[in-house]
Protein backbone atom coordinates (compact mmCIF):
# COMPACT_ATOMS: atom_id res chain seq x y z
CA UNK A 1 0.00 0.00 0.00
CA UNK A 2 0.94 3.67 -0.84
CA UNK A 3 1.44 5.51 2.77
CA UNK A 4 -1.37 7.90 0.93
CA UNK A 5 -3.93 4.81 1.21
CA UNK A 6 -2.00 4.33 5.06
CA UNK A 7 -2.98 7.56 5.96
CA UNK A 8 -5.93 8.23 4.57
CA UNK A 9 -7.21 5.14 6.02
CA UNK A 10 -6.03 5.77 9.29
CA UNK A 11 -7.40 9.39 8.93
CA UNK A 12 -10.65 8.30 7.69
CA UNK A 13 -11.25 5.82 10.97
CA UNK A 14 -9.78 8.73 13.45
CA UNK A 15 -13.13 11.08 11.50
CA UNK A 16 -15.65 8.58 12.27
CA UNK A 17 -14.39 8.02 15.82
CA UNK A 18 -15.51 11.68 16.49
CA UNK A 19 -18.58 11.56 14.45
CA UNK A 20 -19.39 8.51 16.93
CA UNK A 21 -19.04 10.55 19.62
CA UNK A 22 -15.08 9.52 20.82
CA UNK A 23 -12.18 11.43 20.87
CA UNK A 24 -10.04 11.13 17.70
CA UNK A 25 -7.08 9.94 19.13
CA UNK A 26 -3.87 11.58 18.21
CA UNK A 27 -0.28 11.54 16.73
CA UNK A 28 1.92 8.62 17.23
CA UNK A 29 -1.08 7.29 18.95
CA UNK A 30 -3.84 7.47 15.88
CA UNK A 31 -1.77 4.30 14.23
CA UNK A 32 -2.46 2.44 17.62
CA UNK A 33 -5.85 4.28 18.10
CA UNK A 34 -4.57 4.51 21.88
CA UNK A 35 -5.27 8.19 23.74
CA UNK A 36 -3.48 10.11 24.26
CA UNK A 37 -0.23 11.00 23.60
CA UNK A 38 2.54 13.86 24.63
CA UNK A 39 2.42 15.53 21.01
CA UNK A 40 -1.39 16.35 20.28
CA UNK A 41 -2.53 17.01 23.85
CA UNK A 42 -2.88 20.38 25.74
CA UNK A 43 -2.76 22.21 22.34
CA UNK A 44 -5.50 25.09 22.28
CA UNK A 45 -6.17 27.79 25.11
CA UNK A 46 -9.34 27.42 26.34
CA UNK A 47 -10.20 30.81 25.76
CA UNK A 48 -9.95 29.56 21.26
CA UNK A 49 -11.71 26.53 21.98
CA UNK A 50 -15.37 27.76 24.25
CA UNK A 51 -17.19 28.61 21.26
CA UNK A 52 -16.07 25.86 18.62
CA UNK A 53 -17.92 22.36 18.27
CA UNK A 54 -17.34 20.26 20.88
CA UNK A 55 -16.66 17.89 17.34
CA UNK A 56 -13.96 19.72 16.22
CA UNK A 57 -12.22 20.20 19.52
CA UNK A 58 -12.16 16.57 19.55
CA UNK A 59 -10.73 15.83 16.12
CA UNK A 60 -7.49 17.92 16.97
CA UNK A 61 -4.78 16.16 16.09
CA UNK A 62 -1.87 18.48 15.26
CA UNK A 63 1.11 19.48 17.01
CA UNK A 64 0.76 22.75 17.46
CA UNK A 65 -1.37 25.93 17.10
CA UNK A 66 -0.41 27.86 14.14
CA UNK A 67 -3.70 30.28 14.17
CA UNK A 68 -1.92 31.41 17.75
CA UNK A 69 1.55 32.16 16.22
CA UNK A 70 0.43 33.35 13.30
CA UNK A 71 -0.45 36.94 12.39
CA UNK A 72 -3.85 37.12 10.46
CA UNK A 73 -5.66 40.29 9.50
CA UNK A 74 -9.29 40.96 8.95
CA UNK A 75 -9.75 40.45 4.99
CA UNK A 76 -7.48 37.86 4.41
CA UNK A 77 -7.55 34.43 2.63
CA UNK A 78 -5.92 31.71 4.46
CA UNK A 79 -5.30 27.77 3.11
CA UNK A 80 -4.82 25.08 6.31
CA UNK A 81 -3.04 21.86 4.10
CA UNK A 82 -4.54 18.88 5.69
CA UNK A 83 -7.23 20.19 7.79
CA UNK A 84 -8.88 17.42 9.36
CA UNK A 85 -11.85 18.04 11.56
CA UNK A 86 -11.13 22.11 11.23
CA UNK A 87 -10.48 23.25 14.11
CA UNK A 88 -7.31 25.73 12.40
CA UNK A 89 -9.80 26.26 9.99
CA UNK A 90 -12.55 27.83 12.22
CA UNK A 91 -10.22 29.82 14.01
CA UNK A 92 -9.18 30.90 11.00
CA UNK A 93 -12.15 32.47 9.97
CA UNK A 94 -12.98 33.90 12.89
CA UNK A 95 -9.68 36.00 12.98
CA UNK A 96 -10.17 36.91 9.28
CA UNK A 97 -13.53 38.11 9.17
CA UNK A 98 -16.75 37.96 7.22
CA UNK A 99 -14.63 40.01 4.47
CA UNK A 100 -11.89 37.34 4.56
CA UNK A 101 -12.43 33.73 4.08
CA UNK A 102 -10.68 30.49 5.72
CA UNK A 103 -9.88 27.03 3.24
CA UNK A 104 -9.57 23.70 4.54
CA UNK A 105 -8.00 20.99 2.20
CA UNK A 106 -8.02 18.04 3.24
CA UNK A 107 -7.90 14.44 0.86
CA UNK A 108 -10.09 11.85 3.38
CA UNK A 109 -13.54 11.96 2.48
CA UNK A 110 -14.13 10.92 6.37
CA UNK A 111 -12.38 14.10 7.63
CA UNK A 112 -14.04 16.41 5.05
CA UNK A 113 -17.73 15.02 6.04
CA UNK A 114 -16.42 15.93 9.51
CA UNK A 115 -15.36 18.89 9.25
CA UNK A 116 -18.34 20.27 7.01
CA UNK A 117 -20.61 19.04 9.93
CA UNK A 118 -18.41 21.24 12.33
CA UNK A 119 -18.97 24.32 9.85
CA UNK A 120 -22.41 24.04 10.01
CA UNK A 121 -22.44 23.52 13.76
CA UNK A 122 -20.06 26.93 13.98
CA UNK A 123 -22.71 28.42 11.37
CA UNK A 124 -19.71 30.45 9.46
CA UNK A 125 -19.97 31.22 6.14
CA UNK A 126 -16.69 32.77 4.93
CA UNK A 127 -15.19 29.03 5.06
CA UNK A 128 -14.95 26.02 2.52
CA UNK A 129 -13.42 22.93 2.29
CA UNK A 130 -11.85 21.28 -0.48
CA UNK A 131 -10.98 18.20 -1.45
CA UNK A 132 -7.75 17.56 -2.62
CA UNK A 133 -3.88 16.55 -2.41
CA UNK A 134 -1.72 19.21 -0.17
CA UNK A 135 0.27 18.23 -3.49
CA UNK A 136 -1.83 19.87 -6.42
CA UNK A 137 -3.36 22.33 -4.22
CA UNK A 138 -6.50 23.48 -5.83
CA UNK A 139 -6.49 26.81 -6.20
CA UNK A 140 -4.70 29.14 -8.72
CA UNK A 141 -1.38 31.32 -8.32
CA UNK A 142 -1.08 34.11 -5.97
CA UNK A 143 -4.68 33.29 -4.37
CA UNK A 144 -3.71 33.27 -0.90
CA UNK A 145 -2.17 35.32 1.93
CA UNK A 146 -1.64 32.87 4.73
CA UNK A 147 -0.51 28.62 4.37
CA UNK A 148 -0.98 26.97 7.66
CA UNK A 149 -1.04 23.32 8.49
CA UNK A 150 -0.59 22.21 11.56
CA UNK A 151 1.22 18.35 12.07
CA UNK A 152 0.70 17.22 7.92
CA UNK A 153 3.84 17.97 5.60
CA UNK A 154 5.30 15.22 7.85
CA UNK A 155 2.84 12.84 6.59
CA UNK A 156 3.59 13.90 2.81
CA UNK A 157 5.70 11.42 0.55
CA UNK A 158 6.96 14.57 -1.66
CA UNK A 159 7.63 17.64 0.60
CA UNK A 160 9.73 19.78 -1.70
CA UNK A 161 6.47 19.60 -3.52
CA UNK A 162 3.95 20.66 -1.06
CA UNK A 163 6.57 23.59 0.15
CA UNK A 164 6.70 24.00 -3.79
CA UNK A 165 2.32 24.13 -4.14
CA UNK A 166 2.35 26.26 -0.91
CA UNK A 167 4.78 29.34 -2.27
CA UNK A 168 2.52 29.46 -5.92
CA UNK A 169 -0.43 29.69 -4.21
CA UNK A 170 0.78 32.34 -1.81
CA UNK A 171 0.66 36.18 -2.98
CA UNK A 172 3.65 37.90 -3.04
CA UNK A 173 4.54 38.86 0.26
CA UNK A 174 2.58 35.74 2.01
CA UNK A 175 3.58 34.16 5.04
CA UNK A 176 4.07 30.24 5.47
CA UNK A 177 2.59 29.40 8.95
CA UNK A 178 2.84 25.76 9.60
CA UNK A 179 3.20 23.47 12.75
CA UNK A 180 5.34 20.59 12.50
CA UNK A 181 7.01 17.44 13.82
CA UNK A 182 10.41 18.19 12.88
CA UNK A 183 13.66 16.31 13.77
CA UNK A 184 17.35 17.55 15.15
CA UNK A 185 20.05 15.51 13.48
CA UNK A 186 19.67 12.38 12.48
CA UNK A 187 17.28 9.65 14.30
CA UNK A 188 17.45 5.73 13.99
CA UNK A 189 16.78 4.19 10.77
CA UNK A 190 14.16 1.65 12.35
CA UNK A 191 12.01 4.29 13.44
CA UNK A 192 12.09 5.92 9.77
CA UNK A 193 11.26 2.68 8.83
CA UNK A 194 7.71 2.23 10.74
CA UNK A 195 4.79 2.67 8.44
CA UNK A 196 3.08 3.15 11.32
CA UNK A 197 4.73 5.73 12.70
CA UNK A 198 4.74 7.44 9.33
CA UNK A 199 1.19 8.07 9.82
CA UNK A 200 2.08 9.04 13.56
CA UNK A 201 3.68 12.05 12.59
CA UNK A 202 6.86 10.71 13.54
CA UNK A 203 8.57 8.63 10.68
CA UNK A 204 8.07 10.79 8.00
CA UNK A 205 9.32 14.16 9.85
CA UNK A 206 11.92 16.73 8.32
CA UNK A 207 15.27 17.38 9.41
CA UNK A 208 15.07 20.62 10.70
CA UNK A 209 17.59 22.07 8.38
CA UNK A 210 16.91 20.41 5.71
CA UNK A 211 13.03 21.72 5.86
CA UNK A 212 15.15 25.05 5.85
CA UNK A 213 16.64 24.34 2.58
CA UNK A 214 13.94 22.71 1.26
CA UNK A 215 11.55 25.97 2.08
CA UNK A 216 15.02 28.43 0.32
CA UNK A 217 14.78 26.16 -2.61
CA UNK A 218 11.10 26.84 -3.43
CA UNK A 219 11.93 30.71 -3.08
CA UNK A 220 10.81 31.17 0.71
CA UNK A 221 13.03 33.97 2.44
CA UNK A 222 12.95 35.13 6.22
CA UNK A 223 12.97 31.23 7.15
CA UNK A 224 12.82 30.50 10.63
CA UNK A 225 12.04 27.46 12.97
CA UNK A 226 11.13 27.88 16.13
CA UNK A 227 10.65 24.48 18.58
CA UNK A 228 7.35 24.41 20.49
CA UNK A 229 7.92 21.08 22.16
CA UNK A 230 11.03 19.34 22.46
CA UNK A 231 10.20 15.33 23.24
CA UNK A 232 11.92 13.84 25.46
CA UNK A 233 12.79 9.76 26.55
CA UNK A 234 9.48 9.67 28.29
CA UNK A 235 8.01 11.06 25.76
CA UNK A 236 9.61 9.12 23.20
CA UNK A 237 8.88 5.79 25.00
CA UNK A 238 5.47 7.06 25.06
CA UNK A 239 4.51 7.29 20.57
CA UNK A 240 7.23 4.56 19.86
CA UNK A 241 6.34 1.40 22.60
CA UNK A 242 4.21 -0.50 20.49
CA UNK A 243 5.47 0.40 17.19
CA UNK A 244 8.01 -2.86 17.33
CA UNK A 245 10.72 -0.34 18.28
CA UNK A 246 13.08 -1.01 21.49
CA UNK A 247 12.94 2.09 22.93
CA UNK A 248 15.26 1.93 25.94
CA UNK A 249 17.85 0.02 22.86
CA UNK A 250 17.86 3.37 20.90
CA UNK A 251 17.00 5.77 24.70
CA UNK A 252 20.05 7.65 23.66
CA UNK A 253 19.42 8.72 19.90
CA UNK A 254 15.96 9.03 20.56
CA UNK A 255 16.22 11.67 23.26
CA UNK A 256 15.89 15.55 22.34
CA UNK A 257 15.93 15.11 18.66
CA UNK A 258 11.87 15.26 18.22
CA UNK A 259 10.33 18.22 18.22
CA UNK A 260 6.73 20.09 17.50
CA UNK A 261 8.15 23.30 15.59
CA UNK A 262 6.32 26.25 14.51
CA UNK A 263 8.14 27.18 11.06
CA UNK A 264 7.76 30.30 9.59
CA UNK A 265 8.47 31.72 5.95
CA UNK A 266 7.55 34.49 3.47
CA UNK A 267 7.13 34.55 -0.29
CA UNK A 268 8.98 37.53 -1.67
CA UNK A 269 6.76 40.96 -2.42
CA UNK A 270 6.81 41.66 -6.03
CA UNK A 271 9.89 43.35 -7.49
CA UNK A 272 9.51 47.15 -7.22
CA UNK A 273 6.19 46.40 -4.59
CA UNK A 274 6.36 49.02 -2.00
CA UNK A 275 4.58 46.96 0.57
CA UNK A 276 1.75 44.30 1.16
CA UNK A 277 -1.31 46.35 0.17
CA UNK A 278 -0.28 47.06 -2.97
CA UNK A 279 1.10 44.02 -4.47
CA UNK A 280 -2.74 42.88 -3.74
C1 LIG B 1 -2.47 14.65 11.70
S1 LIG B 1 -4.00 15.04 10.92
C2 LIG B 1 -4.05 16.78 11.25
C3 LIG B 1 -5.41 17.40 11.03
C4 LIG B 1 -5.54 18.86 11.42
N1 LIG B 1 -4.54 19.67 10.76
C5 LIG B 1 -5.48 19.05 12.90
O1 LIG B 1 -4.64 19.81 13.40
O2 LIG B 1 -6.31 18.46 13.59
C6 LIG B 1 -3.59 14.94 9.20
C7 LIG B 1 -4.69 15.33 8.23
O3 LIG B 1 -4.08 15.61 6.98
C8 LIG B 1 -4.73 14.93 5.95
N2 LIG B 1 -3.71 14.60 4.94
C9 LIG B 1 -2.59 13.86 5.11
N3 LIG B 1 -1.87 13.81 3.98
C10 LIG B 1 -2.53 14.56 3.06
C11 LIG B 1 -2.28 14.88 1.70
N4 LIG B 1 -1.20 14.44 1.07
N5 LIG B 1 -3.18 15.68 1.05
C12 LIG B 1 -4.30 16.12 1.70
N6 LIG B 1 -4.59 15.83 2.99
C13 LIG B 1 -3.71 15.07 3.67
C14 LIG B 1 -5.35 13.71 6.59
O4 LIG B 1 -6.47 13.26 5.88
C15 LIG B 1 -5.72 14.25 7.98
O5 LIG B 1 -7.01 14.81 7.99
Amino acid sequence: MEIKDVVKEKYGQAALRVATGCSSCCGAAAATLDCCDPITSNLYDANQTTDLPDTAVKASLGCGNPTALAKLNPGETVLDLGSGGGIDVLLSARRVGPAGKAYGLDMTDEMLALARENQRKAGVDNVEFLKGEIENIPLPDNSVDVVISNCVINLSADKARVIGEAFRVLKPGGRFAVSDVVTRGEVPAEVRQSMLLWVGCIAGALEEHEYVRLLAQAGFESIDVEATRVYDIEDARQFLTGQGVDVDAIATQVEGKFMSAFIRAMKPSAKGCCGPSCCS
